[in-house]
Order: structure tokens, then C-alpha cells, then sequence
């Protein structure tokens, strides 16, 4: 018989069919985020989950006694949701969908960083309320990014093809925050082997930090306070990176230019004081959505179970 999969969320149709292929599936067309006791219906019936970030898997669902679940196919890179010491402990195999979804990330990076930087969200607010006087040349101006010092904070996959794009494409100069050089790099980037002084140096700070415990927090109160009053930060990562209050008292105060978020603290309550700021350009989790690379996730999601039950080598196992 074919394994039992359940998939927490909507997904995009040609991964349902390839789901339907090799396994017994059970959808959730309503699209509305599982609450806890359904999780616990699901972690005793199924085989396997399909999950996104939505789905918090605690120490306590995994570690159920009549638990069944055997793999947690999860589509999305960061599995911060997912309490990966208890899956070990207890015998859930957790994988996740790297790789496909960076250049739709360093997109969504990269327009936080022309947003911030040229203003649109505020410049197109004023001109769609019919307040545009016409072409000036001294007002309506941002900055160019040419030249400037783009510090990476989080040199993994995203934070290393934002680098690049940066250099490459907008002849930006990068910094990057690590222990050691990265070997290997095909474009020109310092290290900076202590954070406060990339983030003295920088005139956009791009955070790319996995969300794990000892990244919580990691941009803190006081480490913010080393950020140029001229500088802006974007964060495509996790929204608990950062101390988000310190954040918006920053921007309250005009101490640093300006900030462009895609990701937030208990999203989707994004504070109103954040929301009513004109400083910010504010995306709700866009990174990775694409139609075409919410496809590839999926189907990576997929190809991760399909290997898993025919006891092949699961190839993002975490
Ligand atoms: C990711 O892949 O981590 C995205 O943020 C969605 O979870």
C-alpha cells in the first residue's frame, strides 16, 4: 500500500500530482493553517507531512507516543518552526527545499534595497493620493547604491548570491560578517571578523542569518546602535534576528535612513508603529514566491519523501 502523506497547506497543482503518483494524500484545500490538535491527528495518521513555515512542530507533537510520522517534508528553506533536536530524538526525519528558491530571495533582497534606497514606497504613496507637483530636479531623490558598502550578515547560499548580485550587477562594495574568508568567492568581498564593525562600515546591512536558537536576537539593541544614522537594513531572513522594538525605535528616530523587511516577529502581526513608519518598505514573506520556484520547492519536497520511502539517499535531509 501506498504510504499516507497529509500536506498542511495549499499547494501549487503540478506538485499535487506528483504527490498523487507515489502516495496517498490528503490536502487541505481550505488553505487554513492547521491548528494544534489537527497536527496531533496528523503526526498519528500519516506516514509523512508536507509542511511550510506555518506549522510549528514542537517537542510535544514530536514526541507523541502514538506519533506514526516518520519524515516532515518541509517546503522552505529555514525549518526554524520545526524543533529539529526533538525530530532526532525522536525519530522524524526533517528535510528541506534549499537551492531553488535563492535568486527568487535575492530578488525580493533586491528590491528592499532599491525601495529603501530611491524611496518608491513613499514616492509612489504620494503621487497615487494626486499629490505630485511635477518633475524636480533637487527633490524626490534617493541614492545611488553604486559604490556604496553592502555589509552581508549570514554567508550562506542567499546571503552569498545577494553578495554577488550586488557586486556584480550594482558595482556594490561587499563586506561580509563571518568566523573565517570564504574560499571560493567569484567576486570581490572583505570579511569582517567582528560584527559591529561591518555594521559601522556598511551603508546597507542585508541580514541572511538561519533562524536558529543562537541567532535570536543576533542584531540586538546595542549592535544596532552601531548602524550609520545614513544606513538602511533589510532583512529577507527571519524577523526574530533582529530585536524588532529596538528597530522601530531606531526608525521612530530617524538614527538609521531607513529599513526594508520581508520577514517579521510573529508574523502576520506586523506592529501598527512599524506599518505607520514612512522609512520602511514592508513585503509580507514574499522571498521565495514565485510561481515557478514554489513549484520546484514543492517538487524537491516531494523527490525528499519519494527517496525516503523507497529508503534511497534523502537528499536535504537536516
Ligand atoms: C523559507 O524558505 O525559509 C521561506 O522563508 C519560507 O519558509
Amino acid at each position: 500500500m501506498k504510504p499516507k502523506i497529509i500536506v498542511t497547506r495549499d499547494i501549487p497543482d503540478e506538485v499535487e500530482s506528483k504527490l498523487k503518483e507515489y502516495f496517498q494524500v490528503s490536502f487541505n484545500r481550505e488553505d487554513k493553517v492547521f491548528s494544534n490538535d489537527i497536527l496531533i491527528k496528523a503526526m498519528e495518521n500519516a506516514d509523512g507531512i508536507v509542511c511550510t513555515v506555518t506549522d510549528i512542530f514542537t517537542d510535544k507533537l514530536l514526541s507523541l507516543p502514538k506519533k506514526k510520522v516518520k519524515i516532515i517534508a518541509n517546503i522552505g528553506v529555514g525549518v526554524d518552526h520545526i524543533d529539529l533536536q526533538s525530530a532526532k530524538i525522536n525519530n522524524v526525519i526533517v528535510t528541506n527545499t534549499p537551492d531553488v528558491l535563492t535568486e527568487a530571495t535575492v530578488d525580493v533582497a533586491t528590491l528592499l534595497l532599491l525601495s529603501v534606497t530611491r524611496n518608491t514606497f513613499l514616492l509612489e504613496k504620494m503621487l497615487r493620493r494626486g499629490e505630485w507637483k511635477g518633475f524636480s530636479l533637487t527633490e524626490n531623490l534617493g541614492i545611488d547604491v553604486r559604490g556604496k558598502i553592502l555589509g552581508i550578515v549570514g554567508m550562506g547560499r542567499i546571503g552569498k548570491a545577494f553578495a554577488k548580485r550586488a557586486s556584480e550587477v550594482f558595482g556594490m562594495k561587499v563586506l561580509y560578517y563571518n568566523r573565517s574568508p570564504v574560499k571560493d568567492l567569484k567576486f570581490e568581498a572583505s570579511v569582517r571578523f567582528d560584527l559591529d564593525a561591518l555594521l559601522e562600515e556598511s551603508d546597507v546591512i542585508s541580514l541572511h542569518l538561519s533562524s536558529d536558537a543562537g541567532n535570536k536576537n543576533f542584531i540586538s539593541k546595542s549592535r544596532m546602535k552601531k548602524i550609520k544614522h545614513s544606513s538602511f537594513l533589510i532583512n529577507t531572513s527571519r524577523g526574530d534576528v533582529i530585536d524588532q522594538m529596538a528597530l522601530i525605535d531606531l526608525l521612530e528616530k530617524k538614527k538609521i535612513a531607513g529599513a526594508g523587511l520581508d520577514v517579521f516577529l510573529n508574523e502576520p502581526n506586523v506592529p501598527l508603529k512599524l506599518r505607520q513608519l514612512s522609512n520602511v518598505t514592508l513585503y509580507p514573506h514574499i522571498g521565495s514566491a514565485t510561481r515557478e520556484t514554489r513549484t520546484k520547492m514543492g517538487l524537491l519536497a516531494v523527490e525528499n519523501l519519494i527517496a525516503f520511502f523507497n529508503e534511497k539517499n534523502v537528499i536535504n535531509q537536516l
